[in-house]
């Protein structure tokens, strides 16, 4: 699968942004080369120590997290972990995140020719601080032009990953696309809140978290069921993947990958796992790759997306 500029993977199984480390920690359980591509986790310019605890709680069929981006900054990954990666044959992936379009620039440009880098994704489910603190998810101009930003900085194949905070996704991901991005990547986490057991105030130090897991599968499921019938370029899917049927799912809905995020804390050798259940799956149907199982349930008439159900309506 290619998804663009040479980032070519050998599957359609990525491990997901904040997931996985830095690919390093896991060497001794899983075997990396196994697997499609490793996002990182989300690396900003310079170091964060993450947000007051608690960060992370279970929810049911998931969990809300508010790590807050802890990470030694851009050039101490580099530093640390990029000649591992050069050794491997699964692309990585650099998750970047950033509080002004300056310093996504920043981040991109340090990345950009470093061996052992294969493609920068776009955390973008950040505030703009000088913007009032609105994400750039949320907002089709702000997405687009922190993309062309950066795909200005860059050679490096290029992903953006969409918020499904927001009440239509399709402008903003057809303003990524406009501004050159290679592929969209979808879906960060939900906002949630949590209530301390006292209940006399919110459980997270940070109030506000991330909800991961299945819970959210449906979630994902229609946000890449909607943006796969208006752009045209590759989209990778997230969201509550546990099993192989949740792959067929996401595939089925015009996803060319999937990534498994939350579902590695409880078994971090599923990823690989679910190389050879798709293998085995496509030799079942008898179909060549597993490209021929993208796309099979969306409308058929291309131009035409589907009249009914496109949105839920209460
Ligand atoms: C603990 C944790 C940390 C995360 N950190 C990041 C991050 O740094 N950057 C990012 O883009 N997404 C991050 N995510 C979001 C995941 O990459 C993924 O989009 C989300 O969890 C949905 O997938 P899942 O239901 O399979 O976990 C994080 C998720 C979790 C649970």
């Amino acid at each position: 699968m290619d998804l663009g500029r040479g980032l070519v993977l050998r599957n359609p199984i990525l491990v997901a942004s904040g997931t996985f480390g830095y690919g390093v920690e896991y060497g001794d359980v899983v075997e990396v080369d196994r697997l499609g591509a490793i996002c990182c986790k989300g690396t900003t310019l310079k170091p964060r120590v993450g947000n007051v605890t608690p960060r992370v709680t279970e929810t049911p069929g998931g969990m809300l997290n508010s790590i807050g981006l802890q990470n030694p900054g851009v050039d101490a990954v580099i530093e640390k972990y990029a000649g591992t990666w050069t050794t491997w044959k699964t692309p990585v992936i650099v998750n970047v995140a950033g509080e002004s379009v300056a310093d996504y620039v920043e981040v991109a440009r340090r990345l950009d020719g470093v061996p052992g880098v294969a493609g920068i994704e776009l955390n973008i489910s950040c505030p703009n601080v000088g913007k009032g603190g609105l994400q750039f998810a949320i907002d089709a101009d702000a997405a687009g032009s922190v993309t062309a930003a950066v795909r200005r900085a860059t050679e490096l194949p290029l992903l953006v990953k969409l918020s499904p905070n927001v009440a239509d996704v399709r402008p903003i991901a057809r303003a990524i696309e406009a501004a050159g991005a290679d592929a969209l990547t979808a879906i960060n986490t939900l906002s949630g809140v949590a209530v301390a057991p006292s209940r006399a105030k919110p459980l997270l130090g940070n109030i506000y978290g991330g909800l991961s897991g299945p819970a959210i599968k449906p979630v994902a499921l229609r946000v890449v069921y909607e943006v796969a019938q208006v752009v045209d370029i590759p989209i990778v899917a997230i969201g509550g993947v546990t099993e192989l049927g949740d792959v067929l799912d996401f595939l089925a809905v015009g996803a060319v990958a999937v990534q498994v995020g939350t579902a590695i804390f409880a078994d971090p050798t599923l990823p690989v796992r679910l190389v050879g259940e798709l293998e085995a799956e496509c030799r079942r149907r008898g179909t060549e790759t597993y490209a021929e199982l993208i796309g099979m349930a969306l409308p058929r008439k291309p131009g035409a997306p589907s009249a009914k159900g496109v949105e839920y309506r209460p």
